[in-house]
């Protein structure tokens, strides 16, 4: 038997009207704040990814689903999609034009992870971003949409963590003390956070092994470090999400695992996911676009975890679907008029409705009709057919009496 890659999964229902509930209502909320979709592809040229998301990161050493095309292309599959939004950006020259640019996109991303509960191999994300603006209502702006699209959809036990991480005047000066810092204890700290020290200093903040914890919580904080413009942004983005109303927790280690990050950090977490609870995260990339060969254009964006939005999400979010009507017809000579004078006119009139094609008996079909949870059965059997009717049952009530189809319709609608 051939089974599906590990860290992938089919998804159904009725897992899938969950889905389809939460991307319903991520379209609603982004009309709502005037953002418009943007579909791109699933792969790019792997350099895209590395020098957008840092050749340090975990990431782009060890997460890549990196192929050689037939023409020796080294292309990758997309691990985020911040990255393909920018190129997008910037091949066609919306760096060159006045104004914001508010999109968004949704879709299966890539990376080789280890799987467990929440965390897959490939997994899906809605991403938000707004480029051309550092204005930091625009950053309060994107977080009140997050936080009111996960209320939409029932998510309780949210929880925000706010945090700067500073740009490039004063970020420098800060991962000097703390590689100062993290040298003096590096036998002290796990064998991932000693190369961290070289490499990306900033990244032992976001480190979860239990042995280091006291030695990162003695370290300096970002706030004694950051620039003059850094603190005022990142008071305006505080004051702004005072004025929507939307409380916060001050992460002083929220540094995220990408590196294209400048100014405001954010990620939601949720109560009951176990260890995989960061539900979405984002932040500014002011640079981001310069690196990848644009006009200097500041930005800032969130990515949400779908998956586990799902796992996050009641029973009671989920999209209505399924059939209203179950059809049975009792003999040959009535199963084509049940498939032409029944089925054909509800479908006509935009209700879901199945015929059954197995053709059970009366009773048989009943039960399949209670599992279903339908609203009503139409029964047809010659009788109806001589008098162009059918028999409509009241699955809720159980009355049942005869009607022409056009009284049926009218019934069941
Ligand atoms: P990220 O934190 O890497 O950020 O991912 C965002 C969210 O995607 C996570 O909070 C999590 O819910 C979900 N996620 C990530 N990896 C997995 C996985 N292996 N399995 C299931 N869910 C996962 C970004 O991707 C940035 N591009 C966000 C951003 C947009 N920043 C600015 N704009």
């Amino acid at each position: 038997m051939i089974k599906a890659i590990k860290g992938t999964r089919d998804i159904f229902s009725p897992e899938v009207e969950k889905w389809q509930f939460a991307e319903r209502m991520m379209r609603r909320v982004c009309a709502l704040y005037g953002y418009e979709e943007v579909r791109t592809p699933l792969f790019e040229a792997t350099e895209l990814f590395a020098r957008g998301i840092g050749e340090a990161t975990d990431i782009v050493t060890k997460q890549m689903y990196t192929f050689k095309d037939g023409s020796e292309h080294s292309l990758t599959l997309r691990p985020e999609a911040t990255a393909s939004l920018v190129r997008a950006f910037v091949e066609h020259g919306m760096d060159n034009e006045p104004g914001i640019t508010k999109w968004y996109c949704m879709g299966p991303m890539f990376r080789y992870e280890t799987p467990q509960k929440g965390r897959y191999r490939q997994f899906s994300q809605w991403d938000v971003e707004v480029l051309a603006t550092e204005n930091p209502a625009v950053d309060a702006e994107v977080i009140e949409l997050l936080m009111r699209f996960l209320d939409s959809v029932g998510v309780q036990d949210t929880q925000l963590q706010l945090n700067s991480v500073g740009c490039p005047v004063c970020r420098p000066q800060y991962t000097a003390v703390l590689q100062q810092e993290l040298r003096k204890n590096k036998d002290r700290l796990c064998v991932d956070c000693q190369v961290r020290i070289e490499r990306n200093p900033l990244r032992v903040l976001d480190c979860k092994v239990e042995s280091d914890q006291s030695l990162i919580d003695a370290l300096p904080a970002i706030d004694d470090y950051l620039c003059e413009d850094c603190k005022t942004h990142f008071a305006a983005v505080q004051r702004f999400l005072g004025l929507s109303e939307i409380s916060f927790d001050r992460n002083k280690r929220l540094v995220r695992g990408l590196d294209y990050y400048t100014k405001t950090t954010f990620e939601v977490v949720v109560g009951g996911l176990g260890a995989q609870n960061s539900v979405a995260g984002g932040g500014r990339y002011d640079l981001l676009v310069e690196e990848l060969g644009g006009k200097p254009t500041k930005a800032i964006g969130f990515a949400l975890g779908m998956d586990r939005l799902v796992l996050a999400m009641p029973e009671s979010s989920s999209e209505i679907s399924g059939i209203r009507v179950l059809i049975i017809a009792m003999s040959d000579n009535s199963f084509d008029y049940a498939f032409e004078k029944v089925q054909l006119p509800l479908r006509n009139a935009n209700i879901p409705c199945e015929l059954d094609y197995q053709r059970r008996s009366l009773k048989g079909a009943m039960r399949l009709a209670d599992k279903r949870k339908v609203d009503w059965v139409v029964i047809a059997g010659d009788d109806e057919v001589s008098e162009q009717k059918v028999t409509l049952k009241n699955m809720k009530n159980g009355e049942q009496a005869r009607y022409s189809i056009e009284e049926m319709i009218e019934k069941v609608r």
